[in-house]
């Protein structure tokens, strides 16, 4: 049984592409799914939203955009999918929102669902700003290079001035080449832990185009590495259902850092 309370999880990148939407996506999928949670997911890219588009919810009568200028309650922008959580997405005609408004008019839904993911915009302005003040944990989606790292950086520094520190990274997209950046060397840049590394899959392009999370899609690495990143945010086990990883995972001595990572941030979800 989980102990932690309801809770706003953030997904932010100041990039656009890295994978913010796939990881919304494949969390909300995984905790419903899994771990019997209540999810709602939330579309806050105001200017470029692409949650429902993801899941093949195009031209939604009411959306988050009317919840954000008071032309519909909340309750009436949720649609649920056939996948077990609920969404709240985007309309594709941008009006400007005030970034502080997102709390205040997602509060009342706390109360409804044990976890929210804010799927967030990658401009770096009032966009990004509305995820980092409404959610109660904030996670940055990066990709192991020098480029995305550097605005992962910038997204760090932000958060830190908007007092809304970021409790976590996850890699995406990883081919696990040597020129790539490093979990050690992106953690000391970044001053905070990794939490998931998720390697490049061609599954991922597959289950976008069936609009499936990509964890519903097949069991493969990143399927596993979601579910452990997801019990961590909600403070419980997972137990990584294949033989082969069981059997190394009996005889390894050297765990790998994001997973003494996970460890750790899932006792303070606890606290
Ligand atoms: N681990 C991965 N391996 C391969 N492809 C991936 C992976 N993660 C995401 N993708 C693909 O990358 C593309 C961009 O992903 P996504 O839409 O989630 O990015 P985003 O950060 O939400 O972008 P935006 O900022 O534009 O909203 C999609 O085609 C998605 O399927
Ligand atoms: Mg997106």
């Amino acid at each position: 049984m989980s102990q932690t309370a309801n809770q706003v999880f953030g997904i932010i990148s100041i990039k656009g592409g890295v994978g913010k939407t796939t990881t919304v996506v494949a969390l909300g999928a995984v905790l419903a799914q899994e771990f019997n949670k209540k999810v709602l997911l939330i579309d806050a890219n105001f200017s470029a939203p692409n949650l429902g588009l993801h899941l093949g919810c195009v031209n939604p009568e009411y959306t988050v955009h009317h919840v954000m200028h008071n032309k519909a309650k909340p309750q009436q922008a949720i649609y649920e999918t056939e996948f077990g959580f609920h969404i709240m997405p985007g309309a594709l005609i941008y009006k400007k929102i005030n970034p502080y408004k997102l709390k205040n008019r997602i509060e009342s839904l706390k109360k409804l669902y044990d976890i929210i993911i804010l799927d967030s915009s990658p401009t770096l302005n009032e966009e990004i700003l509305t995820t980092m003040i409404a959610s109660d944990k904030l996670f940055v989606v990066t990709t192991p290079d020098h480029v995305t790292l550097s605005t992962t950086l910038r997204a760090v520094v932000l958060a830190k001035q908007k007092k809304t520190e970021i409790d976590g990274i996850i890699i995406n997209k990883v081919h696990k080449k040597s020129f790539e950046l490093t979990l050690e060397e992106i953690e000391d840049a970044a001053g905070c832990k990794v939490l998931a590394v998720i390697p490049h899959e061609l599954h991922f392009l597959e289950s976008l185009s069936m609009n499936t999370p990509s964890t519903l899609h097949s069991l493969t690495e990143s399927t596993v590495e979601y579910s452990k990143l997801a019990a961590a945010m909600i403070g419980e086990e997972y137990e990584d259902p294949r033989f082969k990883s069981r059997l190394l995972g009996l005889f390894s001595k050297d765990p790998r850092k994001q997973e003494m990572n996970r460890i750790i941030f899932k006792d303070t979800q606890l606290n």
